[in-house]
């Protein structure tokens, strides 16, 4: 499926969804980049998975709606997602953005924004998924680490890669350290990967998204 490029795609109709789950420094980072200017995009709205999220006041603050959605609320993961998908759906949501949404996106969701959700890893993917990234990466002393913004598929952290920025990692590094170096790197990175998908213009091929025309 190719999605056709939209290079001075409407604004307007480019309106996403962010799910969290805590802090929400990535959806500041967002939201700086709409309201500068760099970011042609309306954010519709900010759900959180936990109703004590830091980030649900940055929404706020923006004045951008912020609904806290427990799953503890719901009998079952799907009942969840399905819950998501359509307080996403009734605000006219295109592009849905995980930013530290501690959760498995079920196929509900997956169903009704097929190529639709992004997420950011702290971590070079395919290396470390799942939990504890920076922490998996200084266990296994590697040299290079960095983030990763990737289209979300039923894979754990395994889908086509958006984008990607590397970090050093220094022999004195802590889990803090690394993790802001690479945080540095996920508020550049994650609107940049935001607007190359709402460009269009680009392909799945196998596993990998393929901008331009694929021959
Ligand atoms: C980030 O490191 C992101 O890569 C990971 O969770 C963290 C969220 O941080 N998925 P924040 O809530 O955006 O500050």
């Amino acid at each position: 499926m190719t999605v056709p490029e939209k290079k001075g795609y409407d604004p307007f109709s480019a309106r996403l969804g962010i799910l969290i789950s805590g802090r929400g420094s990535n959806l500041q980072a967002i939201i700086d980049a709409v309201s500068a200017g760099t970011l042609d995009a309306t954010i519709a709205v900010v759900i959180s998975s936990r109703a004590d999220a830091q980030g649900l006041q940055r929404a706020r603050d923006a004045g951008i709606e912020a609904l806290s959605l427990s799953p503890r609320d719901y009998p079952d993961r799907h009942a969840y997602d399905r819950a998501l998908a359509d307080a996403l759906c009734a605000r006219g949501v295109t592009l849905v953005c995980l930013a530290g949404f501690m959760r498995l996106v079920g196929q509900p969701l997956l169903d009704a924004f097929p190529l639709r959700i992004l997420n950011i890893h702290p971590s070079l993917l395919p290396a470390f998924p799942g939990l504890d990234a920076q922490r998996q990466a200084l266990d296994h002393g590697v040299r290079v680490s960095g983030a990763t913004v990737h289209l979300v598929t039923s894979e754990l952290d395994g889908g086509p890669i958006v984008l990607q920025a590397a970090v050093p990692v220094h022999a004195d590094d802590t889990v803090e350290t690394l993790s802001a170096r690479v945080l540095a790197e996920e508020h550049r990175l994650y609107p940049d990967a935001i607007r190359l998908v709402l460009e269009g213009g680009w392909t799945i091929v196998g596993r990998r998204l393929v901008r331009g025309s694929v021959s």
